[in-house]
């Protein structure tokens, strides 16, 4: 049965990799569709892959719906941040070489981010290279990190250090999956909608801003178009820049803050979500004080995040040189400078490496 008020957009690629543009389905009850998982899939053989706590709500439904005759199998792997290594993807791959699956099978990650990266990254490797498609199930997953390709696992010497770009053959984004996300994680999703406001939209920021009480509820409506308006600027981005050569890197806004936060209080102790949120926090009074934007889109800002309860204030124990230091291991240092994402006014930004020491002392020291 086909589902209706289904919305589909597409990630296009540029013209040399135009065969890799791909589909991202969006709606409630789009999991359990199987003309459109037939129209994915084919008759090719599938891993799914996913967690134990995912597993418990959508693998049977999601089994049912795409079983007919192919091959399937089932992978679990242990949920948390902290199983985003290489282990993990080792023993992705392990599983489905010895259920004898070969290089058409097409994996499919159900589940958030952490599932998604790894299942991604298995895929990039698994026989030099298998299809994925993405199933998020968390809103950060839905809105973000589903569509673009980046995959990869932590090291210990940083997060998604090891990766590959890989993109998806498809994404299906099934609405009705955030029915059972729990609170904190729906408000770090949160966190990188209202990013999307930030750097590209600056209406669809203020809309935000304006329905963050029904959108807290969950409105169905409400998330349909937010969910899409997200993952059509990231699929804008995303077919512009496909490599993170330059204006992709603006999805980062808030992350070369939140990732040092991530980093010094340990992961998993802050939802990466929740980090983004202080970290955005940080790059508007970093743009604030570079006289770009002024402090009624800092206010708009803080007043939307209090909705959510998201923090917006780094730990009181990280110094200005806990940041730096957590900083320069990043990925966003270039030629031994620190590169941050700083907007150029509401709805616009741009990647800036010559903030100095002084700047970012002011931005802790105001929000302490
Ligand atoms: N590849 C990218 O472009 C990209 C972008 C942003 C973030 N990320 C990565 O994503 C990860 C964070 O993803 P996340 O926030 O989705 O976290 P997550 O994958 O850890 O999921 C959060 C928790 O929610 C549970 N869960 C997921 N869906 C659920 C559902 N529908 N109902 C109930 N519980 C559910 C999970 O089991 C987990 O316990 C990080 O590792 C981050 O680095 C990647």
């Amino acid at each position: 049965m086909s589902v209706p008020n289904q919305q589909m957009l597409t990630v296009s690629l540029p013209m040399d990799r135009a065969d890799r543009s791909y589909p991202i389905h969006i709606g409630s009850g789009v999991l359990c569709d199987r003309e459109q998982w037939l129209a994915i899939l084919g008759n090719r053989a599938v891993c799914v892959v996913t967690n134990e706590t995912i597993a418990q709500h959508y693998l049977e439904p999601l089994v049912d719906a795409i079983q007919g005759d192919r091959q399937l199998t089932s992978i679990i792997i242990p949920d948390g941040e902290e199983h985003k290594h290489m282990a993990t993807v080792s023993h992705v791959l392990t599983q489905a070489l010895e259920n004898k699956h070969e290089r058409s099978t097409v994996f499919i990650a159900l589940g958030g981010g952490v599932v998604g990266d790894i299942t991604g990254f298995a895929a990039a490797c698994f026989l030099r290279g298998a299809d994925f498609v993405q199933v998020p199930t968390t809103l950060l997953a839905q809105v973000d990190s589903s569509v673009g390709g980046k995959t990869g696992v932590n090291h210990p010497m940083g997060k998604n250090l090891i990766g590959a770009f890989h993109q998806p053959r498809a994404v299906v984004i099934d609405l009705k999956t955030l029915d059972s996300l729990p609170e904190r994680e729906y408000a770090a999703g949160i966190a990188e909608v209202i990013k999307y406001g930030l750097i590209a939209d600056a209406d669809f920021f203020r809309e935000l801003v304006k329905h963050r009480q029904r959108l807290r509820a969950r409105d169905p409506d409400l998330l349909r178009q937010v969910v899409a308006r997200c993952c059509q600027i990231k699929a804008d981005v995303v077919g512009r820049d496909e490599r993170e050569a330059g204006i992709r890197a603006t999805l980062n806004y808030g992350h070369t803050f939140g990732h040092a936060i991530e980093k010094v209080s340990g992961y998993g102790e802050w939802l990466h979500g929740e980090a983004v949120a202080c970290g955005m926090v940080m790059a508007t009074r970093l743009s604030i004080l570079r006289g770009s934007v002024k402090q009624d889109t800092l206010d708009a800002l803080l007043t939307f995040l209090d909705a959510f309860d998201l923090p917006c204030k780094p730990p009181a124990v990280m110094s200005l040189d806990d940041f730096l230091q957590a900083m320069s291991g990043d990925k966003k240092v270039i030629d031994g400078r620190i590169r941050f994402i700083v907007l150029q006014s509401l709805g616009d930004a741009l990647t800036v490496d010559d903030v100095f020491r002084d700047d970012l002392a002011k931005v802790i020291e105001a929000c302490r």
